[in-house]
């Protein structure tokens, strides 16, 4: 495992591009390989996660070529789609590696394809709960074979005459509902799924996109209906997939903590049910800023500034949570340097993502010399109003944003921070070292110096 340690930076300064949106990178190769012809790809994150789900899709059949664009300087990615129902038997096991959106969302894909695969991933993901899935893609008519009921390595037993969904979910979630919706391209009829609350709707912006029937109905209550029309006639679209908000996300706040910083990131995707972390921060008195505000394929995307300034402690209320799911681990990191006390409730999902976040972050602060107490579905940071001690070495659990949170802190903290495993990262945010050295922060492989 790559040990690597984030020593007390200089303050950050520059202007760089936020790597390609994970979330939409996997709905770019899932929906264009259900369309007809060719998906022209720019922007798509090169990570880990999206290239197990490019390869998965590689296996069903589907053929991903890369060139670069005309400039020399981007990669382009094509894929010939076979339409809705078109992916082939897969003749080995669908490694899926650390990704829960490629494996659940190609759980619903498979689901309507009359052939068996199996699907597994790494330690990480072989522990995640799957049951939300397996059990809703169930009651359309598809059937599953887990182990221990509801865990990776899982065969899914497709069929190509599933009955359209009606799901009311309990959890806001965005690869649920994707995965019904998923299952429902290839499907006969209407396929509804009702969120308690709107989670990311990127699967169906996209899907409408690429020519799917895709309504939406705000309920009473703050719930969201969406209905799909089966069999749509998707067509191969070109695709230019905004920056990851989420990863974006861990430049923002260390502009925010290492005094005299004042970073900006380029085309950053701000789709309002992503957005969570900014209302957050400028709750905490963050001074960010947005400019060039457009708008691509019904994406909301701009350039971020974000200048260091004193941050002061919040509550965070749990319908905030699906808009910011993945940004609780850094926005903690903000919390800790904040004066006060910051409370974040309903957050239960944490415990069931790449690792138990609510108790990492618990652990991590506290080994940071920040007072936390951490609740079964709540995080309450007592914050220093300035830099935590640090000098510690956290566990990254196989898990990419606590160990990207931790060398955030180690940029702003007293003493180095290091993290056990940075090889992690590489599942979504492989530049990260090099763009946060860039900026001007110490991050280096080797151990930390106590
Ligand atoms: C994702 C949805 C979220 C998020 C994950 C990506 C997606 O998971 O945590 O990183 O792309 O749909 P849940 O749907 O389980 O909340």
């Amino acid at each position: 495992m790559a040990t690597i340690t984030s020593n007390p930076s200089n303050a950050l300064a520059g202007d760089v591009p936020v790597p390609g949106d994970k979330s939409l990178s996997h709905r770019a190769l899932m929906i264009g390989a259900s369309a007809v012809g060719e998906t022209e790809i720019t922007g798509l994150l090169g990570a880990e996660d999206v290239m197990a789900t490019l390869n998965a899709l590689r296996a069903l059949g589907i053929e991903i070529s890369q060139d670069t664009d005309s400039s020399g300087a981007e990669p382009v990615w094509r894929l010939w789609g076979r339409g809705v129902g078109g992916l082939a038997e897969p003749a080995s096991v669908l490694d899926l590696g650390n990704s829960g959106t490629g494996a659940r969302l190609l759980m619903g894909l498979l689901a309507s394809h009359p052939f068996n695969a199996v699907i597994t991933g790494d330690a990480s993901l072989r522990e995640r709960p799957m049951a939300r899935i397996t059990e809703p893609l169930s009651r359309m008519g598809a059937s599953f074979t887990a182990r221990d009921g509801e865990l990776l390595p899982i065969t899914v037993h497709g069929s190509d005459r599933l009955r359209g969904a009606d799901e009311t979910l309990a959890v806001a979630s965005a690869q649920v509902k994707s995965a019904i919706l998923l299952a429902g391209l290839n499907t006969q009829g209407e396929t509804t799924v009702i969120e308690p609350n709107p989670s990311r709707d990127h699967t169906e912006l996209m899907l409408r996109y690429f020519g799917a029937d895709v309504r939406t109905q705000d309920q009473p209550g703050g719930a969201r209906r969406i209905r799909l029309a089966g069999y749509p006639e998707l067509t191969g679209a070109k695709v230019i997939v905004p920056g990851d908000i989420s990863s974006a996300a861990f430049p923002l706040v260390a502009s925010l903590l290492v005094p005299g910083s004042k970073v900006t990131l380029r085309r950053a995707g701000l789709n309002p049910l992503r957005a969570g972390l900014l209302d957050c921060l400028r709750d905490m008195g963050a001074a960010i800023s947005v400019s060039n505000a457009t708008d691509q394929g019904g994406e909301a995307i701009a350039d971020l500034t974000a200048e260091h300034g004193p941050l002061k402690g919040i509550t965070v209320p749990a319908a905030r949570a699906p808009s910011m799911i993945d940004e609780y681990p850094i926005l903690a990191v903000a919390a800790a340097f904040a004066d006060g006390i910051s409370h974040f409730e309903g957050i239960a999902e944490l415990r069931v993502k790449e690792s138990d976040r609510l108790s990492a972050m618990a652990e991590g602060l506290a080994a940071c010399g920040v007072q936390v107490v951490e609740g079964a579905d709540s995080l309450t940071i007592h914050g220093l109003g300035g830099a935590p001690k640090g000098g510690a070495e956290i566990a990254a659990k196989l898990d990419h944003r606590i160990a990207m949170a931790f060398l955030v802190l180690g940029a702003g903290a007293e003493k180095p921070i290091s993290i056990d495993d940075g090889a992690t990262i590489a599942t979504s945010f492989p530049e990260f070292l090099d763009l946060m050295n860039g900026l001007g922060a110490s991050m280096e492989p080797g151990e930390v110096q106590l």
